[in-house]
């Protein structure tokens, strides 16, 4: 079976190198020819763990890329990956890649091939996608259009590739069983590997359980903000009493760490897409708590420019370090990260910041280039009179507080991750000030 991958981004590039190394013959397409020629000579264009020897070990073999989407039209399985952002302007998903990849691809659809649709798209979206490959392809009843909703995880997209929590399965029941068969055969050795759960819905449920799932995430990383509010106004501490709930298992641990909060490619357009989604359904209310998610998540990040503030006073002209730039560890993708929007509002407001982070400075420099970009911790930290923990990069959770001590002008820690070690800091001399905790 041969597949081709529309969109090589994050996702349908992992994606492809995991066709790959499931034992299929995979043309990734891209209109980037920069992303191209990197990916063709087994580079990634982006930052994540475990992906380059997997693109070593196929490209060349089975996996190929290209910018000429005429390539895909051997493709038995199409999979269309490519990024849905928020509009310009608006709170809704901007669908204009999706547009033209579709249309690019529709002349190449050859009768039998399965359109399968990975990106988060707005409900409803699989079936106008459906219409319009049925009127507009040559072979269009011929051509059955699936949605199989991704799960992964940057940093671990890797594994979350090959080994998903669960597949769902979005299909046409008009269509017959074809692009069910499919795809079970596509994820044949996932499935039987893992005993991974396969969910099989309609098209709009499909959709949906993306937008759910995401939404889900993001309600539970700001509930546990917003107590960590509530935290600071009672002298309480929110790490101890996630650590409480957590242990109740209809609540789980995970994904109840408070800070920053949450930022990145996804979680934030998602959530405020799917609002304008439900409003134009005339279902507004029924996601409007997605507005007050979202408002708590922002306020977190103005919460640690504040905390600034009342320590050091008058902002022009302080030293302040920054750890981290990236929305998240193990990864170099700075898109809508809490870490870099604080330093840069810190620096608006007249503060020379100095950022340090292992993988995401070159694309932090690009958004904002008037930072002071540190080659390393040490020359971050020395002489701030505030140092900012907020992207939990191991190498600063195993950094020495003594050291570090030694380095800046100012003791004063803002741990905006909740994960440094509060006792060592303060025995080493450190106003250490975490989120949410005394
Ligand atoms: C998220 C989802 O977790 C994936 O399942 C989904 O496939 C992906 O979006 C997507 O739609 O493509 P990702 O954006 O890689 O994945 O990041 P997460 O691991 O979800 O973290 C999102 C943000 O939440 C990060 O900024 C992280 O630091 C923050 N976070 C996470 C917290 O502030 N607290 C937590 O307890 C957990």
């Amino acid at each position: 079976m041969r597949i081709s991958v529309i969109g090589t981004g994050y996702l349908g590039a992992v994606h492809a190198a995991g066709m790959a190394e499931l034992g299929f013959d995979v043309v990734g397409v891209d209109a980037d020819p920069g992303k191209v020629d990197m990916l063709s000579s087994a580079r990634m264009p982006f930052y994540e763990p475990d992906f380059e020897p997997l693109l070593a070990e196929h490209v060349g073999d089975r996996l190929r890329f290209t910018t000429d989407i005429s390539e895909a039209a051997t493709a038995d399985v199409h999979f269309l990956c490519v990024g849905t952002p928020q509009q310009h302007g608006s709170l809704a998903a901007d669908l204009s890649h999706v547009d033209a990849a579709v249309e690019a691809l529709i002349p190449h659809l050859a009768p039998g091939s399965v359109l399968v649709g990975k990106s988060t798209v707005p409900v409803g979206t699989a079936q106008d996608l459906t219409d319009r490959v049925r009127t507009r392809s040559p072979h269009g009843t011929d051509v059955a259009v699936a949605w199989n909703p991704e799960f992964l995880r940057e940093g671990l997209a890797v594994k979350d590739t090959l080994h998903p929590d669960r597949l769902v399965f979005g299909v046409d029941a008009d269509a017959g069983g074809h692009a069910e068969e499919v795809l079970r055969t596509v994820y044949a050795r996932t499935i039987a590997e893992d005993a991974t759960p396969v969910v099989v819905t309609d098209l709009p449920t499909a959709e949906l359980v993306k937008v759910a799932a995401n939404s889900f995430l993001a309600t539970k990383i700001s509930f546990i903000n917003a107590m960590a509010e509530i935290c600071e106004a009672a002298g309480a501490d929110v790490t101890k009493l996630a650590d409480a709930i957590g242990h109740d298992e209809r609540i789980g641990r995970k994904f109840l760490n408070a800070g920053v909060g949450f930022g990145g490619g996804c979680l934030p357009k998602d959530i405020r897409a799917f609002s304008a989604r439900a409003a134009e359904l005339g279902a507004s209310q029924s996601v409007a708590f997605l507005i007050e998610m979202d408002a708590i998540n922002l306020r977190r990040r103005e919460h640690v420019v504040d905390l600034v503030r009342r320590h050091l006073g008058h902002l022009p002209g302080r030293k302040v370090a920054v750890l981290g730039a990236a929305f998240k560890p193990d990864s170099d993708d700075v898109r809508d990260s809490p870490a870099l929007s604080i330093a840069g509002a810190l620096h608006l407001a007249g503060v020379q910041v100095s950022i340090y982070d292992p993988q995401a400075m070159p694309n932090a420099a690009q958004i904002f280039p008037t930072l002071h970009y540190a080659e390393s911790v040490t020359e971050a930290v020395t002489g701030a009179e505030a140092v900012l923990h907020l992207t939990e990069w191991r190498e600063f959770r195993e950094l020495d507080p003594e050291v570090m001590a030694t380095q800046a002008t100012r003791t004063l820690l803002i741990d905006g991750r909740n994960c440094l070690d509060a006792e060592a800091y303060r025995a080493a001399g450190w106003t250490y000030l975490g989120l949410g905790r005394p």
